[in-house]
């Protein structure tokens, strides 16, 4: 049995207080922090950047830290990532020139590299760089945004994915992100994803004053 990883989007977090939101979801039961780096030209929106991760770690995060860069170009915010201590860093690889050196200067910084897959980009780009990829990230919405509705052509592509990962011998984890909800995550893990990413629907619910915080949206997933 596969073990499974939540990864809450701090996308959807109250930025005013974000230390203590961080804590309270990892508190929860979260096993990552996955953290949205949007930068106004690949996406439209802008969010946090590097700095903002070194807080966390200066903070007393120690839970890994999933830096999904949604940047062109990547190179340089790779460096600057590892340097404010990330420990996996993806990237979509319609936004580097050079993707397999974009993934080998994020394993030589010591951290498990990944591409992220928009809905239409194909899974192809994974070919030839198999062995030098951690993650598989697809994407279940179009980036930039939290809170938007599950795209369903993504439970095919997951196990597209899934059969690819099972047949190279590797240990890659595959990762979804956007729309995973309380309601659908038993589906896509079916479709064979291990990973699971989700901000609003953990983070909103907390807002709305779920009696019990993070805690009973954390432990229906
Ligand atoms: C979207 C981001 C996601 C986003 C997911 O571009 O990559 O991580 O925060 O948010 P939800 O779970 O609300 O769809
Ligand atoms: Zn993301």
């Amino acid at each position: 049995s596969r073990d499974f990883v939540i990864a809450p989007s701090i996308l959807s977090a109250n930025f005013a207080r974000l230390g203590e939101e961080v804590d309270n979801v990892l508190a929860s039961g979260a096993d990552w922090v996955h953290f949205d780096v949007m930068d106004n030209h690949y996406v439209p929106n802008l969010t946090i950047g590097p700095m903002v991760c070194q807080a966390l770690r200066d903070h007393g995060v120690t839970a890994p830290i999933d830096v999904h860069l949604m940047v062109k170009p990547v190179d340089q915010l790779i460096g600057d990532f590892i340097d404010a201590g990330a420990s996996m860093i993806t990237f979509h690889p319609e936004a580097t020139d050079h993707i397999d050196r974009s993934l080998q200067l994020i394993r030589d910084g010591g951290c498990q590299a990944g591409l992220v897959f928009n809905p239409a980009t194909p899974l192809s780009y994974l070919d030839y760089v198999m062995d030098k990829v951690d993650i598989v990230l697809l994407m279940s919405v179009n980036p930039g945004f939290g809170g938007q509705a599950f795209i369903p052509a993504t439970l095919d592509k997951l196990r597209e994915a899934r059969a690819k990962i099972d047949a190279s011998g590797r240990e890659i984890r595959l990762e979804v992100d956007g729309g995973v909800k309380v309601d659908n995550i038993a589906e896509v893990a079916a479709a064979g994803a291990d990973t699971f990413v989700a901000g609003s629907a953990i983070f909103k619910a907390f807002e709305a004053n779920d009696a019990n915080g993070y805690d009973s949206v954390m432990k229906k997933m």
